[in-house]
C-alpha cells in the first residue's frame, strides 16, 4: 500500500473515504487531513494532521517530507456556497489542485484523485442520460472550477505522465457527515427532518429530478477507479458516474412507505436555478466498460438504509 493523504477528510466524503482505504489497507499509511485543528470526531482511530491546501509551502513540505505517494484532494467550496462566494470559491478549488498536479508533475506523488462533479453540465447540455462527451458551459462559479479543473488534469496527464483520475459526482447521500453546502443537500436534509418533525420544506421543486448516489456506491467507484490499471482508462479528464434519479417528489414518496404522515412542501430557492441547469440523468458507459462500475443502490434500498441510520 502507498502512503496515502487525504485533504478535506473531515467533510461529507472525506470521512468515509478515510474509513474505506483504512478498512481495505489499515490505518497506519491512510492520513486524513483537514483544515480543524483538532481532529474531527467522525475520522476515529488513525493518523490525522492539520493542513490548509491554500498553504502551497506547507502542504510542499509535508507531503515531501513524509514522503507521500498518493494524495486525495477533497477540499472544495461545494455549489451553493461558492455562488456566495465566487472569487474565494474559484481560488480555493483551483489553487489546491495546482499545488497538487505540481507535486505530481515533479514526481514526488504517484497517484492523485480530484473529484469533478455533474456541475461541469450547463443548461445547454442535454439533459437526459447526458454522455460522457457533450456540450458543456457551466452557469456557476462551481461549475466553472471543475471544467477547468478537468481541463487541467487531463493536460497533466498528457503533458507531463501525472496519474490523475476523477469521478464527476452525482449529488451524494450519507447519513454520518452533514454534506457542505451543495444544491443536491436536499436529499439528505430530508430524512434528518422526516426522523425530527415528520415534515419538509424543499427548497427544489417538486418535479427537480437531478442524479444522485448514495455513498456507500460512490465509495466503491472512488476506490475501483484508483485501483483500475492505467492502461484501461480512456478518460483523462472525469468519468460521468450514474446512481440514482430522483425528483423531490418521488424522495417523498419513497418516505412515506416507511412512514404514511410524513408530509413535504416546494419553496425554492436560488438553488432551484443551478439545479435546472443541471443534469436529470446520467449516462455513465466508459465507466461502466473501462473499469466495470455498476450502482448497487437504488432508490428504495438507498431510503430504507437511510431511515435505519440517520441520528437525530
Ligand atoms: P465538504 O464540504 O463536506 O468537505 C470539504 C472538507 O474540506 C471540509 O471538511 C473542510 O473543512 C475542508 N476544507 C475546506 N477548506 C480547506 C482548506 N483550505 N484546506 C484543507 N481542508 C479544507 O465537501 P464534500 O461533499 O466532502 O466534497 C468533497 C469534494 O467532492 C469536493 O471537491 C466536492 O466538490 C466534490 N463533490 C462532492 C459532491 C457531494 O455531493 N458531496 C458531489 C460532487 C463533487
Ligand atoms: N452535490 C454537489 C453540489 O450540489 C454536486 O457537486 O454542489
Amino acid at each position: 500500500m502507498r502512503k496515502t493523504l487525504i485533504i478535506g477528510a473531515g467533510g461529507q466524503i472525506g470521512t468515509e473515504l478515510t474509513a474505506g482505504l483504512r478498512l481495505k489497507w489499515g490505518s497506519e499509511l491512510i492520513i486524513a487531513s483537514d483544515l480543524k485543528t483538532s481532529k474531527p470526531e467522525a475520522l476515529g482511530e488513525g493518523p490525522y494532521v492539520t493542513l490548509d491546501i491554500m498553504d502551497r509551502e506547507a502542504v510542499r513540505k509535508y507531503v515531501i517530507d513524509e514522503k507521500i505517494e498518493v494524495v486525495y484532494l477533497l477540499a472544495a467550496l461545494l455549489s451553493a456556497t461558492a455562488e456566495k462566494q465566487p472569487d474565494f470559491a474559484w481560488k480555493l478549488n483551483m489553487e489546491g489542485l495546482f499545488t497538487i498536479l505540481d507535486l505530481a508533475k515533479e514526481g514526488h506523488l504517484k497517484q492523485v484523485f480530484w473529484p469533478s462533479s455533474i456541475a461541469v453540465f450547463g443548461p445547454t447540455t442535454p439533459r437526459d442520460m447526458t454522455p460522457q462527451f457533450t456540450v458543456m458551459e457551466p452557469s456557476t462559479v462551481y461549475g466553472i472550477s471543475k471544467q477547468a479543473g478537468e481541463r487541467w488534469c487531463a493536460y497533466y496527464n498528457a503533458k507531463f505522465g501525472v496519474d490523475v483520475r476523477s469521478l464527476r459526482y452525482p449529488g451524494l447521500i450519507s447519513y454520518k457527515t452533514p454534506p457542505g453546502g451543495g444544491t443536491t443537500d436536499y436529499a439528505v436534509d430530508i430524512f434528518y427532518q422526516a426522523k425530527r418533525s415528520g415534515s419538509y420544506s424543499c427548497f427544489l421543486s417538486e418535479d427537480t429530478a437531478l442524479p444522485m448516489m448514495f455513498m456507500d456506491d460512490a465509495i466503491r467507484a472512488t476506490l475501483m477507479l484508483m485501483e483500475a490499471p492505467r492502461e484501461n482508462l480512456r478518460i483523462e479528464s472525469s468519468y460521468n458516474l450514474a446512481g440514482i434519479s430522483f425528483t423531490p417528489k418521488e424522495l417523498a414518496e419513497e418516505i412515506q412507505k416507511h412512514d404514511p404522515n410524513f408530509s413535504i412542501a416546494y419553496t425554492p430557492d436560488f438553488r432551484q436555478g443551478i439545479a435546472d441547469s443541471w443534469p436529470r440523468s446520467i449516462d455513465d458507459t466508459y465507466a461502466t466498460e473501462d473499469w466495470h462500475w455498476s450502482a448497487e443502490y437504488n432508490l428504495a434500498r438507498m431510503t430504507q438504509v437511510m431511515l435505519e441510520n440517520v441520528k437525530i
